[in-house]
């Protein structure tokens, strides 16, 4: 039998610890600590074990994907603006070589044109974009799906 796979990490970038502040509109009114929350029950719904994880450094966002292969099966990943042109978490997410989905509370492919290029694109088995927090879950269900197979 296959070890169990269902280390999940979601990890948060720049200005999303802002959530609750940040335009209702395109965000919600979630604050960070309870779409965290959330996203945990989600998991736990789907037998997944999350770990959260938000920074707005870079430097630290790439590091800790570079840790992850150790304590993470998959990973979901809304990186905010670094989505749009940080190709340092492109290679960092590569080098993890694990499964992951790329999530946005906002449909970034309906606001200014420069949010609808991801440097993660390629290396995600799949975006979920513009469903708000239900986007996690959907996110999470993609993921445990590749997990389990
Ligand atoms: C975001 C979309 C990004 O364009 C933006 O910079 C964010 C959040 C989202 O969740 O919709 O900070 O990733």
């Amino acid at each position: 039998m296959s070890p169990v796979r269902n280390r999940v990490a979601v990890l948060h970038g720049v200005n999303l610890d802002m959530l609750g502040r940040r335009d209702p509109a395109h965000y919600g009114t979630l604050t960070l600590a309870e779409l965290e929350h959330r996203v945990t029950q989600f998991g736990r719904e789907l037998e997944l074990e999350v770990s959260c994880f938000q920074t707005n450094s870079e430097a630290e966002f790439v590091t800790h994907l570079h840790q992850l292969p150790e304590r993470s099966d998959g990973v979901l990943l809304n990186p905010g603006a670094w989505t749009h042109y940080a190709w340092s978490i492109h290679d960092a997410l590569e080098l993890a070589g694990l499964p992951a989905v790329e999530v946005h509370l906002s449909n970034i492919d309906e606001r200014e044109p420069w949010r609808s290029v991801s440097v993660v694109r390629d290396l995600v088995l799949a975006c979920v974009s513009g469903q708000g927090v239900e986007g996690y879950r959907e996110a999470l269900v993609r993921l445990s799906k590749e997990l389990d197979g």
